[in-house]
């Protein structure tokens, strides 16, 4: 019997930023996905003590984003990257809240991959591989920070992502500092179309400047005529700033520092990235204006779905907060 697991993540800060080779600022969190395997046979059976429906997938599956179950096509999203030889049955259980914005997808991914023999010695390209799955499985474009932060994730740490070089610097999270994930009781909508859309606008504003968002600077993005492209480019240029200065206010325990940081990036998605949503700003404000927490901000794609904040142990329970979790900075995936 073969055992994987891979944790969730929640990103900090830094989001949309991935996919042009920017900043970001995640941590694996104490939540994740576990597959346990009997290999053998020619195909991947697998069920799922959160989805309804058992996995079939043929190791020799190429069109991963017709399968049924859904929950199914994450798994052959890896089955078709990394083509096992031998199948196996196995069953999948979680940890993770669903829906929540916690990555469950990427854990799913990754844990997968690892039980059906992919090599955790070579991180960027186990994530690599997950992120193509993820392309495959859902049709997003999406980019490599999720599964990069399951796979590298550091006990205690933030990691630093230079998601141009793909390598990382750990940052130590202060002893006192709750990291708080809240739902915002919408459900993520339209993130495959919207998500492609802005990561369309990105690319086409760095191929107009002839340069990377993460090269230009104001004077770059002022040059910039469309104003909407205008607005896009500049949330992804200051969102670059912003993780850098987030990654040296926390490492020198400066949590109001952070905190501003994290306000401000909650601004820009909000007014020049355009994927937040009332109900995201409205509990972002509450957060903010709580007594003991230092910021807040959405995570992850936006359109619906979580914010993340950075608070006293303690603060936010008082607020009586209809979903939230409490999350630790944890170790990455690992088999056995
Ligand atoms: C999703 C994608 C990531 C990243 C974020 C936004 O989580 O999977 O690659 O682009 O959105 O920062």
């Amino acid at each position: 019997m073969i055992t994987a697991y891979a944790p969730g993540r929640v990103n900090l800060i830094g989001d949309h930023t991935d996919y042009s080779g920017g900043l970001v600022c995640p941590m694996a969190v104490d939540l994740g996905t576990t597959v346990r395997l009997e290999p053998g046979g020619p195909t991947l059976t697998l069920d799922s003590d959160t989805f309804a429906g058992t996995a079939v997938i043929d190791v020799d599956i190429d069109d991963p984003a017709s399968v049924t179950p859904p929950w199914g096509r994450y798994v052959a999203g890896v089955v078709s990257v990394l083509r096992p030889t031998i199948g196996g049955r196995g069953a999948v259980t979680s940890t993770l809240p669903v829906g929540a914005g916690l990555s469950s997808s990427a854990a799913l991914e990754v844990a997968v991959a690892l039980a059906i023999g992919a090599d955790p010695a070579d991180p960027v390209r186990l994530a690599r591989d997950c992120q193509r799955a993820e392309q495959l499985a859902s049709g997003v474009p999406c980019g490599i920070m999720d599964q990069l932060v399951s796979v590298a994730g550091i006990e205690g740490h933030v990691l630093l992502i230079d998601c141009a070089s793909l390598t990382w610097h750990a940052v130590r999270v202060p002893a006192g500092v709750d990291v708080v994930v809240a739902h915002s009781g919408e459900a993520r909508a339209l993130v495959g179309s919207a998500y492609a859309e802005r990561r369309a606008a990105v690319e086409a504003a760095a191929d107009l400047l002839g340069v990377g968002l993460r090269e230009a600077g104001p004077v770059e993005v002022g040059s910039l005529r469309d104003p909407v492209m205008r607005r896009r480019a500049r949330h992804v240029v200051s969102e670059n700033r912003r993780v850098a200065e987030f990654a040296a206010a926390l490492d020198r325990r400066d949590l109001g520092a952070a905190g501003e940081l994290m306000l401000e990036s909650h601004a820009s998605l909000r007014d020049d990235f355009e994927v937040s949503t009332p109900a995201l700003d409205a509990l972002v404000d509450r957060l903010a204006r709580a007594p003991g927490v230092w910021g807040a901000r959405l995570t992850g794609a936006g359109f619906g779905g979580c914010v993340v904040a950075l608070a006293e142990p303690g603060a936010t329970e008082r607020l009586g907060l209809a979903r939230s979790w409490s999350v630790h900075p944890s170790a990455g995936a690992r088999r056995g």
